[in-house]
């Protein structure tokens, strides 16, 4: 089963409306045919709209970069996936180690979420990755299989077959070290076994994107191993010429 690659740019807290729609004017004749691989950019809430209209009519896809898991209600400072799917949002980041160091997300928040963005017709993008003292502690299984069971353990094996993960090692976000294609390679297989066992073939559908100090020097090495099926670019997203590069990597 081959699965076609998918490159997500997460610009976490970066960009206004006006710089976000300038980025993707400059990005868009740089990204070449689509059909090889998708792609997605997670701009932050205030640019959602000023991107999506700037992305319709193309294959580009947009994306939350959190949602909250109630459709609406009292709850200040919070946006919903019935929010997120009318800006045109198609994906939503889910369970970032960002979201779980600074902003108290959790297993139980995240398998919520997920059930908030089925709901509402988003494609989860759900983020599971170890601290660097859990690598050292040799506890890098038990840490995703325990995000793994906690976040996804509850979702039909119909609703999986579009769910998008991101393993992103917490150890290589923002810090310039990359995991090595056989270490992310390992962390893959062992997520794909997890979902094997959970949603049977369903799982051959299943993308596993890899995040962590992806550049346009490694992508390619990363994105020729079997289970890594494209990547979640952080710092490298923010340029266009480099996020362009890596979708290039993606479809080589
Ligand atoms: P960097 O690519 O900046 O390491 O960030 C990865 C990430 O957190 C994407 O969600």
């Amino acid at each position: 089963m081959s699965r076609r690659p998918l490159v997500a740019a997460n610009w976490k807290m970066y960009k206004t409306p006006s710089e976000a729609a300038e980025f993707v004017r400059e990005l868009l004749p740089l990204l070449g045919e689509s059909g090889r691989a998708d792609v997605v950019l997670a701009p932050p809430f205030p640019a959602l709209e000023a991107v999506a209209r700037i992305l319709s009519g193309t294959q580009i896809g947009l994306s939350g970069q959190d949602l909250y898991w109630e459709d609406e209600g009292a709850f200040t400072g919070q946006v919903s996936g019935r929010m997120l799917a009318a800006v045109g949002c198609g994906y939503v980041i889910i369970g970032h180690s960002e979201r779980r160091q600074f902003f108290g997300e959790t297993d139980e928040t995240v398998a919520r979420k997920v059930d908030a963005a089925y709901r509402n017709g988003l494609t989860p993008i759900v983020c599971a990755g170890e601290t660097l003292e859990q690598r050292e502690a040799g506890e890098t299984e038990c840490t995703l299989l325990r995000q793994l069971n906690g976040g996804l353990g509850s979702l039909s094996a119909d609703r999986a077959r579009t769910l998008v993960l991101a393993y992103e090692p917490v150890w290589a976000i923002g810090t310039g070290r990359t995991a090595t294609p056989e270490i992310a390679g390992e962390a893959h297989a062992l997520i794909r076994n997890w979902l094997s066992r959970r949603f049977e073939g369903a799982a051959e559908e299943i993308r596993i994107l890899y995040g962590g100090s992806v550049k346009p020097d490694n992508a390619r090495a990363l994105f020729s191993i079997p289970d890594i099926d494209g990547g979640l670019i952080g710092g490298a997203s923010l340029k266009a010429d480099s996020f362009a590069a890596i979708v290039a990597a993606a479809k080589a």
